[in-house]
């Protein structure tokens, strides 16, 4: 089978101008079928592979977003069917944490619990399915929900910073595209351009168009920023996550009442289109480093960009979704918990009261783990986003807005 370099090129020479989008190219990367990223090397997140998530490192940070849909689940009134959607599961780890914690602990809520989950590579649903196999789960497309079915909570960790994205750029003070093109430098050593050999490292390069749709002019007044303007140079290079905007209101039109919970590393618009952030924030991942070139590794590494959590709030809005709250992962896991954990960890009798050894290994790790969870240079600073429709009640634990009533943790 040729490479998925091979593909894309192929793909590109194809294409009457000879590029394509970024978002096009970054689809294939990730999320060709077969050959893409989330097909192949993505099913061993975790220590072993390129990244991890939140998930990886404790069964806490499931069992945390399980007591804040128990809280969700009661401020709703506790309806006879909750839907608890999860998008992009990855290994299934989120969602076994939470079932267990909750089957264990809240058999209320677990007894009517729809758990519903929304995975896109085929090769992530098997694995889900054997790591879920105790559970009732569902797997479904989006056309298994109707328009206003879902009652419950739509959520997801690590999603939207996985979407293809487009890259922008600004030359001669206006706002261009960046596509993606075939590097012919290396041909002419080659003597034949067809078919290009899957050794070359830098088989694609940019190359500066107009923008392919309209969308990506008007994003910019969208999420209030004024872009291009003199505060922007030629060569300021940014990402702008359309996908994103299809998604929310994807889940807007069916989500009945309930909330939309979204965890991801990203910023607001200001901070996002800084005009000092001039290289846009796109990272690769490949074996637990990182790095900002896209063209390396073709389906062999992981490509991201940070969310603009901005313009998820105002496509909400535009749907009919409220902003309940916005903060940190630190403070959101603190707030539901994790500091009294800590504190259990070390406390005679608690869950520090170790016995021998491996007890106090265990405790150790757990510790780190906890801590590694809300690290401000880490996981921690990663975003929270709470949106709900129809709710009546801002009493979520936390984003109370009174001022007497204590963060937990
Ligand atoms: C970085 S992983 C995060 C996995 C998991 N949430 C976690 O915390 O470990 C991204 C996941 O989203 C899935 N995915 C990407 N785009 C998707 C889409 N449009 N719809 C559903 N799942 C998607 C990927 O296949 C993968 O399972």
């Amino acid at each position: 089978m040729p490479s998925l370099a091979h593909f894309i090129t192929t793909h590109i020479l194809d294409q009457p101008n000879g590029c394509i989008t970024f978002a096009d190219y970054m689809e294939w990367a990730l999320y060709h079928p077969v050959m893409g990223y989330y097909a192949t090397r993505a099913l061993d997140m975790g220590k072993k592979g390129d990244f991890v998530t939140a998930s990886h490192l404790s069964e806490d940070f499931g069992q945390l977003l399980a007591l804040q849909f128990v809280q969700m689940w009661n401020v709703l009134g506790k309806p006879q069917k909750f839907t608890l959607l999860e998008m992009g599961a990855g290994q299934g780890k989120v969602a076994y944490d939470i079932l267990k914690f909750l089957g264990q602990h809240h058999d209320d809520l677990y007894s009517i619990l729809d758990y519903a989950i929304i995975e896109r590579s085929a090769q992530f649903v098997n694995l889900q399915q054997q790591v879920l196999r105790d559970f009732s789960v569902r797997w479904c497309s989006w056309d298994d929900f109707p328009p206003d079915s879902i009652v419950g909570c739509c959520f997801s960790n690590e999603l939207v910073d996985a979407f293809p994205v487009h890259r922008l750029t600004i030359q001669n003070g206006e706002l261009a595209e960046l596509y993606v093109t075939v590097n012919r430098d290396g041909w002419s050593k080659l003597d034949q351009p067809h078919p290009v050999p899957s050794s070359l490292i830098h088989q694609f390069k940019d190359q500066i168009g107009p923008l392919s749709t309209p969308e990506l002019g008007s994003y910019f007044s969208f999420v209030g920023i004024n872009l291009p303007s003199l505060m922007y140079e030629d060569g300021y290079v940014t990402e702008v996550n359309l996908a994103a905007l299809d998604w929310l209101e994807k889940i807007a039109v069916r989500m009945n009442y309930g909330y939309l919970l979204t965890i991801d590393y990203g910023h607001l618009s200001p901070q996002y289109y800084h005009p000092a952030r001039c290289q846009g924030t796109l990272q690769c991942y490949y074996h637990h480093g990182h790095h900002p070139d896209p063209y390396r590794w073709v389906g062999q590494q992981d490509i991201t960009c940070h969310v603009d959590f901005t313009a998820l709030q105002r496509q909400g809005e535009r749907w009919g979704l409220k902003t309940q709250g916005f903060t940190q992962q630190a403070l959101f896991l603190m707030s539901l918990g994790l500091g009294d954990r800590l504190v259990a960890l070390t406390t005679p009798n608690g869950d520090g009261n170790q016995s021998d050894l491996s007890d106090l290994n265990m405790i150790l790790q757990r510790r780190d783990a906890l801590q590694a969870l809300i690290n401000p240079m880490g996981l921690g600073n990663f975003k929270v986003l709470i949106q709900s429709k129809g709710v009546a009640d801002d009493s979520l634990t936390w984003f109370s807005t009174d001022p007497v009533t204590p963060v937990r943790g």
